[in-house]
């Protein structure tokens, strides 16, 4: 039998109050693509993660082609060729591409970092992966999709013979997708063993031979991905999931709660007009790179617009900032939770506070146990995983914390809410119940713009979308008038607004 590249012997790892991987064995081959999947806390990101060096096992063994070997920090993983992109962004913004993508390897002349080499290098690697990112740029100023990217060249610069990457799409769009696609299949190819976690089920029919799918912690099964069906798989994840549609009794009121007129911010999008109604949910489609996240912290506030007007419930605002529009009734949910929604030190009941702390407290007192209240509803609503919501959020696993964010929003009863990617690295049940969260707010009469890169989710969410390109509104269709691969074309401008 030839060994694994990498194989885990009975491998738990226990936290305070949860056991996050309780006796995994599996192997992974060389120039094999191996799927690791399983739900929001399953333990896929603790398992790569004690592969990768960065937390030590509670029990096990790792054996690296065939030899147990000991792996006390990422340095003692990459001596042995296994490299790992990470869930959560781990860049130095700071500093510019190159040095991030050669993070303590820059090479170095009379002690001082060799910029035209390092620069070379990290070119090197780019073109290598068929992306075009100036790499003397600050990392801080690219948005998340290219951060994702250089955090994939950083783990490429390694040649690596392992190679784990953790949700490595959950923000890039459809072309990149495929370029990060073809750059595995071409490693795996020279003999690299790849471990990929994803949500998107739909995509690894595409990349994965094997599929390896863990629950609570434990290993559920390995299947041949040619052999099953996502159906199958699902079962496996979750037992059973119930797929819910748009209600039909949600019929979005006539009064407008929110209207744009002309808004503009130059290099961003101009020229955006619309009007929101009550419990409508709006979808803003778009590519990557179509002003959509921008627009929406425009409309929030966040980043100041220089032309045109915005309206709350038929009151023009005069000058937006986060504050005011909170205090209008506005609530916003970042794409990129680490940086922009969560106090990562801070408790995970703290942190679903936040928004709506002037609702929960009476007069001017607060109490853990008022607080308390507002947390269970949230945590029972969004099906959050958590063993003590005293624990700091940073202990909770990505789709988890991307829960806590919802729901420190939704305990806040705003009057519109903006979510942008509010379904990243979040599992397909919890997508459902984020999706029902949503339904259940337009009963309500609160209306909502939804902004993600999967345009399935625009359809089977929304009351009516909104087209974006370049910065400017392209159209409006409605959800039931297409499908996802119509969109996408519209999207990209492939097809006439006739259609
Ligand atoms: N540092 C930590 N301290 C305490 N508990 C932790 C810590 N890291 C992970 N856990 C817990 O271990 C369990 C598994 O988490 P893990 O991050 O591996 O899940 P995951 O499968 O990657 O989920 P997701 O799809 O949401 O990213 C979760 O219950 C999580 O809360
Ligand atoms: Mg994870």
């Amino acid at each position: 039998m030839t060994a694994y590249k990498l194989e885990t012997q009975h491998l738990g790892k226990d936290y305070p109050g949860t056991v996050a991987l309780d006796g995994v064995s599996v192997g992974f081959a060389g120039g094999e693509v191996h799927a690791l999947i399983g739900k929001n806390g399953a333990g896929k990101s603790t398992l790569v993660k004690i592969l990768a060096g960065s937390v030590a096992p509670s029990r096990g063994r790792i054996l690296c082609d065939g030899v147990a070997v000991d792996l006390r920090s990422p340095q003692d993983a990459f001596d042995r060729g296994i490299a790992m992109v990470y869930q959560e962004l781990s860049l130095v913004p700071g500093l510019t591409v190159a040095e991030n993508i050669l993070l303590g390897r820059t090479p170095k002349r009379r002690g001082l970092i060799d910029w035209r080499a390092t620069n070379a290098q990290a070119r090197a690697v780019l073109a290598r992966m068929g992306v075009a990112i100036d790499v003397s740029a600050r990392t801080g100023d690219l948005g998340v999709a290219q951060q994702q990217v250089v955090e994939i060249a950083k783990a490429m610069s390694l040649d690596p013979q392992v190679l784990m990457l953790d949700e490595p799409t959950s923000a890039l769009a459809q072309h990149e997708t495929e370029s990060l696609f073809a750059l595995v299949r071409g490693l795996a190819r020279e003999g690299v063993a790849i471990i990929y976690i994803s949500h998107r089920l739909q995509e690894l029919r595409h990349i994965a031979d094997k599929v390896t799918v863990l629950r609570d912690g434990r290993h559920i099964g390995s299947v041949a991905m040619r052999e099953s069906s996502v159906e199958e798989i699902v079962q496996m994840m979750f037992g059973e999931v119930v797929q819910r549609e748009r209600p039909g009794d949600l019929r979005p009121g006539d009064a407008p709660v929110l209207e744009v007129r002309g808004l503009s911010r130059a290099g961003h999008f101009a020229g955006v007009d619309f009007a929101l109604r009550e419990g409508e949910i709006l979808g803003i489609a778009g590519m990557l790179g179509a002003g959509r996240t921008e627009l929406l912290k425009g409309i929030f506030g966040a980043d100041t617009c220089d032309g045109g007007q915005i309206a709350v419930a038929g009151e023009s605002v005069g000058a937006p900032s986060p504050p005011a529009m909170k205090a209008l009734g506005l609530a916003f949910t970042p794409e990129n939770r680490k940086e922009e929604a969560l106090i990562q030190a801070h408790s995970i009941r703290a942190n679903m506070c936040l928004a709506s702390m002037g609702k929960i407290a009476r007069g001017r007192y607060i109490t853990r146990a008022m607080e308390q209240v507002v947390v269970d509803e949230q945590v029972e609503r969004l099906q959050i995983k958590v063993a003590d919501s005293e624990d700091a959020v940073s202990s909770l696993s990505g789709g988890n914390q991307q829960k806590v964010v919802l729901g420190n929003w939704l305990g806040n009863r705003p009057r519109v809410m903006l979510f942008d990617e509010p379904t990243r690295g979040v599992d397909v049940q919890a997508k459902q119940q984020i999706f029902a969260a949503m339904w259940d707010l337009s009963r309500e009469g609160i209306a909502s713009i939804f902004v993600s890169t999967e345009l399935e989710e625009l359809i089977e969410v929304c009351h009516r979308i909104l087209i974006m390109r370049e910065g400017r509104i392209e159209g409006e269709v409605r959800p039931e008038d297409l499908s996802a691969e119509e969109l996408t074309l519209r999207c990209m401008g492939e097809v006439g607004d006739g259609g």
